[in-house]
C-alpha cells in the first residue's frame, strides 16, 4: 500500500486534496498532518474519519522530533506538501510565523524525506504546492509563465518563494525527485472566512460593510477549488519529475467587478432587491505592497495533460455562495471559535 503523507490537509485546499485522494484511491494509505491553527478545522473532513486507508496526525511540521517519529514510524513513499500560512495581511503583522512554518516547516519535511529515502527516490515524489504570488506583480498585460522570474513583494509570498527555492535546491543538490506547482487565486467550499469570498459572504448574510481595498482595480486570476485538487492529482500521477507547473483559471477579474457579481449574484438568492449587497461596499485603505495583477498562463499543463478549469467561473461562484448558505452552522462555528473544539470532541482528550 502506498503511503502518502499530506500536510495542512485540514484547511481548505488541502480538505478537497485529502477526499480526492482518500477517496479515488483506497489502495493508498493517505496521512494528513496538520497542526490545526486558527486556519485548520476537521469539521471540513469530518465525512474522512471512518476511512480505513485514512488517518488524521495532529502536529507542527516546524516539530522535528514528531516529524522523525512518523517518517520511521510510516514510511512515507510522496508527500503533498500544503501546510502554510496562506494569508497576505497576516503576513504584514507577523512575517516570522510566515518563516517558521513556510520556510523552516519546509526544510525540515526536506530532510526527512531524504534522511528516510538516503537520498534513493525511485519511485517516491515530494509534490510541493506553491502559489502565482511568488511571480510578483503584473502590469495590465502579459502573463505569468514558468519561467517568470521570482519577484516577491509580501512576507507570504516571499516565504512561499523561498520554500520553492530549497524544494528545487534539494532536487539539485541531493537528487530529490519533486514537482512543484504554483496556482492562482483558489475559491469554493471551506474557504476561511478572511479571505475576500469567504469574509464578504459572510459580511452579506450579516449586513456588514464590504471592505474594497484602495480603488478595487487590483486583478486576481480565480480558478475553484476542486479543479486545483485535480490538477494536483494529474501532477502527481505524472512522471514530470524537477519540473514546476502552473495552474490557473483562465479567469481574470478585478476586484470591484468579482465583488459585485457576488453581490448581484447574493441578491438573487436571498431575494433581496436588485443593488441592496452592492451598497455594502466601502472603499478603505489600501493593503501594503499590494500586487496590482496576477495572471497564469496554464498553457504547459493543459499542452501536456489536458487539463483545464472545469467550472465556469459564474456558476462555481453561484455553488461558492449555496454552500456557504446551506452550512451557516461551520461559519457560525468559525466565528464563534467553536471548531477547535472539533479535535477534544473527536479524538476523546
Ligand atoms: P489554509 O490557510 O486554508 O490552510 C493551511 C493549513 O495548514 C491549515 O489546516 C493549518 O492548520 C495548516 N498548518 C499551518 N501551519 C502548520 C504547521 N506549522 N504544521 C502543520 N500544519 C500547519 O491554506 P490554503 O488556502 O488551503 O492553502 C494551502 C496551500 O496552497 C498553501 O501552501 C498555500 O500557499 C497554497 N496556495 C493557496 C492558494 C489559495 O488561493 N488559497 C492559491 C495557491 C496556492
Ligand atoms: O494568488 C494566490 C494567492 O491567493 C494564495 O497564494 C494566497 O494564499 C491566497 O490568500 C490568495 O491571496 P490574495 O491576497 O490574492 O487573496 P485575498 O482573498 O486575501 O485577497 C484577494 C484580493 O482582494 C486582493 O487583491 C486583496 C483584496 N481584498 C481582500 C480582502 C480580504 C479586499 O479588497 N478586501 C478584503 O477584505
Amino acid at each position: 500500500m502506498k503511503s502518502i503523507l499530506i500536510t495542512g490537509g485540514a484547511g481548505f485546499i488541502g480538505s478537497h486534496v485529502v477526499r480526492l485522494f482518500a477517496k479515488k484511491y483506497p489502495h493508498y494509505k493517505i496521512f494528513n498532518l496538520d497542526k490545526l491553527t486558527y486556519a485548520g478545522n476537521l469539521e471540513n473532513i469530518s465525512d474522512l474519519e471512518s476511512l480505513k486507508n485514512y488517518k488524521f496526525i495532529k502536529g507542527d511540521i516546524c516539530d522535528v522530533q514528531l516529524l522523525e517519529k512518523i517518517f520511521i514510524k510510516y514510511k512515507f513513499d510522496s508527500i503533498i506538501h500544503l501546510a502554510a500560512e496562506s494569508h497576505v495581511d497576516r503576513s504584514i503583522t507577523n512575517p516570522l510565523e510566515f518563516v517558521n512554518t513556510n520556510v523552516i516547516g519546509t526544510v525540515n519535511l526536506l530532510n526527512q524525506f531524504k534522511e528516510l529515502h538516503q537520498r534513493n527516490f525511485n519511485g517516491k515524489l515530494f509534490y510541493h504546492v506553491s502559489t502565482d504570488e511568488v511571480y510578483g506583480s503584473l502590469e495590465d498585460t502579459g502573463f505569468f509563465t514558468e519561467k517568470t522570474s521570482y519577484d516577491p513583494n509580501s512576507p507570504y509570498s516571499a516565504s512561499k518563494a523561498s520554500s520553492d527555492h530549497f524544494v528545487r535546491a534539494y532536487g539539485e543538490t541531493y537528487g530529490l525527485a519533486y514537482i512543484i506547482s504554483n496556482c492562482s487565486n483558489n475559491y469554493g467550499p471551506n474557504q476561511f472566512p478572511e479571505k475576500l469570498l469567504p469574509l464578504f459572504i459572510n459580511n452579506v448574510l450579516n449586513n456588514k460593510p464590504l471592505p474594497v481595498y484602495g480603488d478595487g482595480n487590483y486583478t486576481r486570476d480565480w480558478l475553484y477549488v476542486k479543479d486545483h485538487a485535480e490538477a494536483i492529482n494529474i501532477l502527481f500521477h505524472s512522471n514530470k519529475i524537477g519540473h514546476t507547473y502552473n495552474i490557473g483559471g483562465f479567469n481574470e477579474w478585478k476586484n470591484i467587478d468579482l465583488v459585485k457579481e457576488l453581490c448581484f449574484q447574493m441578491d438573487k438568492k436571498l431575494g433581496k432587491k436588485d443593488g441592496e449587497s452592492e451598497a455594502l461596499i466601502e472603499f478603505v485603505k489600501d493593503r501594503p505592497g499590494h500586487d496590482l495583477r496576477y495572471a497564469i498562463d496554464a498553457s504547459k499543463i493543459n499542452n501536456d495533460f489536458g487539463w483545464e478549469p472545469s467550472v465556469d467561473f459564474k456558476n462555481g461562484l453561484g455553488l461558492t455562495i449555496d454552500w456557504y448558505l446551506a452550512n451557516i452552522r461551520w461559519l457560525e462555528n468559525i466565528k464563534s471559535g467553536k471548531y477547535t473544539e472539533y479535535y477534544n470532541k473527536h479524538y476523546n482528550l
